[in-house]
């Protein structure tokens, strides 16, 4: 992947170089040809006003080194018989040139720009240091080029910066896309987002909303589908039982039989329908309200206990705590009303099943724990998709069940973990809520619901 705040300082640092480079170089060019053509005007008129004199020669103001080093421009005065008769910078000696004009020349250390004009009376030539001139121009070329190199960590900075921000806006949209499910499909906050994203983003908003209503008109779809069933089902058992009150012989019986498992099939498939079609319609946040644990299971635990003594089950409740969680009471029962179920119909005749409320790390657990066959390990993970049944499987099971827990349980914050017992064949259920408030350790009883 490539980062556009990367590229976009890829491309802008080179350009930001070249404009100083250039600037600067364009500077030293064309400030350097200003420069000289100046200072040549000042020495060609400081020679020429001395040329016009004809009294003797003048009284000229001596120059200093650091003078002549600083651009000082420097009078010298020759007789016709070329004898110097005047300098203001003794120390230099340049010699008198033959012809009217500019000329470079080098004495000592340094490099001389001379202007000469003769008259029939006198020459005067003025001296000016080369190297001064080249200082000037080259300081004025490095501050124009100065402000544009500061530019590029400044600018790149407020480059990185915007795009940060940019980047931000971006990644908490992609942050509120993933948030999205089936049940909570809500559209992208449109505030705040950089215009160039914001059809992007308009245009996903009109896909979510799309979305939600088809899987709105699927869940009613479902939902109506199987309450419609239930009255021809609710008639065909009817029928079914006035059928079986009439004499009939062994095979019709038997087939009569066969029809009533069916039927039964049927019917609870239909009702695990209806249970998964309501509970993924959106949830009202006033639907949640504090449970008391332990109260709650022994009422679900009272309601199989009539299960349990026929098929001559065990089903015990222990709890260490009572404690309060928070829930939607109707999916709190689904939840555990499924893996209670799950216990009692997979735990083979005669078996034991405990439910165990306690604490565990501060957070309240529940744990049913059966004497049955347990599941395979490697269809552990599996068990939760919708319609997953394990093969070989004698019990009658729509495969919903574990299906409509894991939901119920996502959406109260609710963590459940299959797990086949260790010391023997048998499946501990573990769940754990995220939310337990006052719990308070009871003293060590054990209660039979
Ligand atoms: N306590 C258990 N002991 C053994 N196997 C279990 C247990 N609980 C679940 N299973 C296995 O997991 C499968 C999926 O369970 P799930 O509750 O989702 O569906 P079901 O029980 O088949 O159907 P229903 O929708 O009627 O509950 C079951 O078919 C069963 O094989
Ligand atoms: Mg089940």
């Amino acid at each position: 992947m490539t980062s556009l705040r990367k590229s976009l300082l890829v491309w802008l640092v080179p350009v930001f170089l070249t404009v100083a480079i250039v600037a600067s170089v364009w500077t030293y060019y064309m400030f350097g040809s200003m420069v000289s053509w100046f200072m040549d005007s000042q020495m060609q008129v400081l020679a020429d006003s001395h040329a016009v004199q004809t009294l003797g020669p003048p009284a000229l103001r001596p120059l200093s080194d650091h003078n002549v080093g600083k651009g000082g421009l420097i009078v010298q005065i020759w007789d016709a018989q070329g004898r110097l008769l005047t300098t203001s910078y003794p120390s230099l000696v340049v010699p008198l040139q033959a012809a009217d004009g500019f000329q470079e020349m080098k004495f000592g250390t340094r490099h001389w720009r001379i202007f000469s004009i003769h008259t029939p009376e006198r020459t005067v030539q003025t001296v000016q240091c080369i190297e001064f001139r080249e200082q000037v121009i080259s300081k004025q070329a490095f501050q124009a080029g100065l402000p544009i190199a500061l530019l590029i960590p400044i600018s790149a900075w407020v480059l990185w910066f915007a795009a940060c921000r940019a980047m931000g806006k971006l990644e908490s949209l992609a942050r509120a896309t993933a948030a999205q499910d089936e049940n909570t499909i809500n559209e992208l906050p449109t505030k705040g987002i950089p215009t160039e994203i914001s059809p992007l983003v308009i245009a996903v908003n009109t896909l979510l909303t799309r979305l939600r209503d088809a899987f709105a008109s699927q869940r009613r779809f479902v939902q109506d589908a199987a309450h419609e069933l239930r009255t021809p089902i609710t008639a065909m058992t009817l029928q079914l039982e006035n059928l079986k009150a009439c004499p009939m012989d062994a095979e019709t019986s038997s087939q009569v039989l066969q029809f009533e498992a069916g039927l039964k099939r049927t019917k609870r498939l239909i009702e695990q329908l209806l249970r998964l079609a309501r509970q993924e319609a959106p949830q009202k946040a006033d639907a949640v309200s504090n449970i008391d644990l332990a109260e709650f299971l022994r009422e679900q635990i009272s309601d199989l206990m009539p299960c349990a003594d026929h098929r001559d089950i065990d089903l015990g409740f222990t709890f260490d705590i009572s404690a309060t969680v928070r829930a939607n009471p109707h999916e709190l029962r689904s939840l555990l009303h499924n893996l209670l179920d799950n216990a009692l119909r997979y735990t083979p005749e005669h078996g034991v099943i405990d439910v165990r409320l306690f604490a565990d790390g501060g957070k309240v657990v529940v744990e049913i724990v059966d004497s049955g066959p347990g599941i395979p390990p490697d269809l552990l993970p599996r068990v939760f998709d919708r319609f997953f049944r394990i093969e070989g499987s004698d019990t009658e099971g729509s495969g919903l069940g574990l299906a409509i827990a894991k939901h119920a349980a996502e959406r109260n914050r609710i963590d459940i973990k299959l797990d086949n017992r260790i010391e023997r064949s048998g499946l501990v259920a573990r769940v754990t809520f995220a939310d337990g408030a006052g719990i308070k350790n009871v003293p060590k009883l054990s209660t039979a619901a």
